[in-house]
């Protein structure tokens, strides 16, 4: 039975920042946050992102100093990006494979050099093809059982070189049993699975493309693996099927013009839930508050805040280790 103005006033709690803080039904808190890093080879060396201003490729030994940062302001996880050498790139991808490639090399120093903090690594080919896509391409087909049979090798290898989490963020179908077959059988059993369960094929990946190098090789578009923004119970199932392989956590990715969909999901299988602020999402904060037309403290918690609210358990966020600052 509603009670009704004047016995009830909801101002009346808002009235005071304590009382704002004592009734607030979702928090945002630094054991949210997952940082993504891009990787760059050399050393004390620093790429700006022109398309993600504040953002920089980061060589081996300056990733390892954040991942230090990171770690003493409580951020529990990173995420960690290669940016490949276009001639490293190939048409198979092969240097996914590679024990001494760049995010290889990069897991290894930064878990040697930095043990408590988590590991994440995409599984996919973009970063080492030459067309830029995830898979391998036939006859402009992205083949796909052929693409698992590479993935799981891919997996096995990160979690050699110290992956906490696999990430993959391929979209191909059943590559979440067969990566976690893969690993069981190496003796990771205790790697986890973060999948990418319900990633769509969207216009707000373009900076990261910049960032990894992958974006000006990039032939065509990922429609016939990444889903399509117009649906919503088809996430559901991509979500259903990711769970029933054995996935660990699942991601929804992009962010904030997929809200619905990250409700939907955590309503649905209560899993630990992540969302994926992308790096779209970053440039379009980041260029209007460096515009003046927007404040970028306010924006940028209200953006995470509103992750948390619609049932995230944790963000990747260009923006945690700014947010883990002012925490
Ligand atoms: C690669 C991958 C992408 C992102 C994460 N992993 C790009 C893509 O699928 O084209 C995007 C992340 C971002 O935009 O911040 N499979």
């Amino acid at each position: 039975m509603p009670r009704q103005f004047p016995a009830t006033r909801l101002r009346r709690p808002r009235g005071q920042d304590w009382s704002r803080r004592l009734v607030s039904e979702t928090n945002l808190t630094v054991n949210d946050l997952i940082w993504p890093l891009f990787i760059c080879e050399g050393s004390d060396s620093e790429q700006p992102v022109a398309s993600m201003p504040g953002v920089s490729r980061l060589s081996i030994d300056l990733a390892v100093k954040a991942a230090r940062e990171a770690a003493s302001l409580g951020i529990p996880c990173i995420a960690l990006f290669p940016s490949t050498p276009t001639d490293k790139r190939s048409e198979r991808g092969d240097e996914a494979l590679n024990r001494d490639n760049l995010i290889n090399r990069a897991l290894a120093e930064i878990k040697a050099a930095v043990p408590d903090i988590g590991l994440l690594a995409d599984v996919a080919l973009d970063p080492y093809t030459s067309h830029g896509q995830d898979g391998i391409v036939e006859d402009n087909i992205i083949l796909n059982d052929e693409t698992v049979g590479v993935l799981i090798q891919q997996a096995v290898v990160q979690a050699e070189s110290g992956a906490d989490i696999i990430a993959p963020s391929d979209m191909m179908d059943g590559r979440i049993s067969a990566i976690r077959a893969e690993l069981d059988k190496a003796g990771y059993q205790n790697v986890q699975i973060m999948a990418y369960a319900a990633k769509y094929a969207s216009g707000f990946y373009g900076p990261f493309r910049d960032a990894v190098g992958s974006g000006g090789v990039l032939k065509g578009d990922k429609r016939t693996y990444q889903m399509n923004p117009a649906n919503r119970l088809e996430a559901l199932r991509e979500v259903e099927l990711d769970i029933a392989e054995g996935a660990d956590s699942v991601m929804i990715k992009p962010g904030m013009p997929y809200l619905d969909i990250l409700r939907d999901v955590k309503a649905a299988f209560s899993m630990p839930t992540f969302a994926y602020q992308v790096s779209g999402e970053y440039a379009m904060l980041t260029a209007a508050s460096d515009n003046g037309w927007l404040d970028r403290n306010s924006v940028v918690d209200e953006a995470l805040l509103s992750f948390k609210r619609a049932g995230a358990d944790g963000i990747l966020t260009y923006f945690a280790l700014e947010v883990a600052k002012r925490l």
